[in-house]
């Protein structure tokens, strides 16, 4: 089996002598799978016709059966979408809300999925409550009862992160989706982080609505999102864009909103083939190992705290960022990193103050580490 680190890094594209420290933000595909979206991509512009026709139906439900067995859902019940965005897109804009009634997320929450229920709220009369997750987090219960309280009569949609963006902190989705759906409310689970890095059985998980990426940590080419809809959540369910499928059941509804390249979404049995050779139990102790050791260390040099404690992390954690290091844009300050370091990491403001999210992927290893921890010995912060 290939070893992690350096060895592993040469099975992807990553430019040499950059340390990269954010597969969250967007996750980097390996050679082979992109040879293989470049296949099907071959495929299809030798006979356009013959391919959307006749083979692409077939072979866009047999990759969604694939990640469906792998996501412990019914294949019927699963459709590929671009990305999480999109996913969360489709749920909010076919809800039937009305003025009074109050949509749930954190201050977590990820901003494009902020705004979009903002759009939906504006568009409805209902309202946006967001719980307020203050950092540290001690232990779960500081996920779980800032949202637990804010549920009332009035919520009808709970939108919980299953691994929140600014940390990489995992949410208690389970218990909370029990205590929604027990006070009336609906669940839409954002787990765009979580597919490869959490061992996932979503339908189990109690939740109407689940959606997530397979482009970020299951190595998947960029574009491969998927939408989960439980059987009884798919009635005035709605691709953002409406198409040929409409009114002819889920799948019909999401596989075809028009002319595009499908290479992403037909290349993630590929995608999943890579992420099972290496043994998802080795990869997530692996990264999960790597991100909270650094974290520690990171967090030991600059004198600052982490977000939570480990355990409540998978392969991404929080630090905050030193007073010298502290900013009021964070991109200036990505944007500085990589150009005088080349140091790829994700800074987010979270209550006031700058934290950097560090993600370990199994092709990093310990010394890519080092040139943040660095970062806060000069006075200046500049080393
Ligand atoms: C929690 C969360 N939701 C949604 C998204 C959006 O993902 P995408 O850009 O693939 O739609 C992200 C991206 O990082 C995220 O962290």
């Amino acid at each position: 089996m290939i070893a992690f680190g350096r060895p592993l890094r040469r099975r992807f594209m990553l430019e040499p002598g950059t340390a990269f420290l954010n597969h969250g933000s967007f996750g980097t595909a390996p050679r082979a799978v992109l040879g293989a979206a470049d296949r099907w991509r071959r495929r299809m512009e030798a006979n356009p016709d013959r391919f959307m026709r006749e083979q692409l139906p077939g072979a866009l439900r047999r990759a969604a059966a694939r990640l469906a067995g792998f996501l412990g859902v019914g294949e019927k019940d699963l459709a590929f979408v671009d990305n999480a965005t999109a996913g969360v897109n489709a749920v909010l804009r076919s809800l039937a809300l009305r003025p009074g009634d109050e949509i749930l997320a954190t201050t977590h929450t990820y901003n494009a999925v902020r705004q979009t229920m903002r759009h939906v709220c504006g568009r409805t009369g209902a309202k946006l409550v967001e719980a307020r997750i203050d950092l540290p987090v001690e232990d779960v219960a500081g996920l779980f009862l800032p949202v637990a309280e804010k549920m009332n009569r009035r919520t009808k949609l709970v939108v919980l992160d299953h691994i929140a963006s600014p940390t990489g902190l995992i949410f208690p989705v389970r218990r909370l989706a029990a205590l929604a759906r027990a006070r009336g409310a609906r669940v839409l689970v954002d787990g765009a982080h979580a597919p490869g890095q959490l061992e996932l059985d979503i339908a189990s998980l109690g939740a109407d609505w689940y959606t997530g990426n397979c482009h970020k940590w299951l190595f998947a080419p960029k574009g491969s999102g998927f939408l989960w809809a439980r059987s009884s959540a798919q009635a005035g369910l709605h691709p953002p864009v409406i198409s040929h499928g409409y009114g002819r059941g889920f799948a019909a509804e999401f596989d075809w909103t028009g002319t595009r390249d499908f290479s992403a979404w037909l290349a993630v049995p590929d995608a999943l083939d890579f992420f099972l050779a290496m043994k998802p139990s080795r990869i997530r102790a692996y990264n999960h190992r790597l991100a909270t050791e650094a974290a520690q260390r990171i967090a030991d040099a600059w004198g600052t705290p982490l977000d939570g404690p480990p355990q409540l992390h998978g392969s991404m954690m929080a630090i905050r960022l030193p007073q010298s290091l502290q900013r009021s844009d964070p991109n200036q300050l990505m944007t500085e990193w990589a150009a005088r370091h080349r140091l790829v990491v994700a800074v987010m403001a979270v209550g006031g103050a700058l934290w950097a999210r560090i993600s370990a992927q199994a092709y990093n290893a310990p010394g890519d580490y080092q040139r943040l921890a660095a970062l806060a010995r000069g006075r200046s912060g500049a080393p």
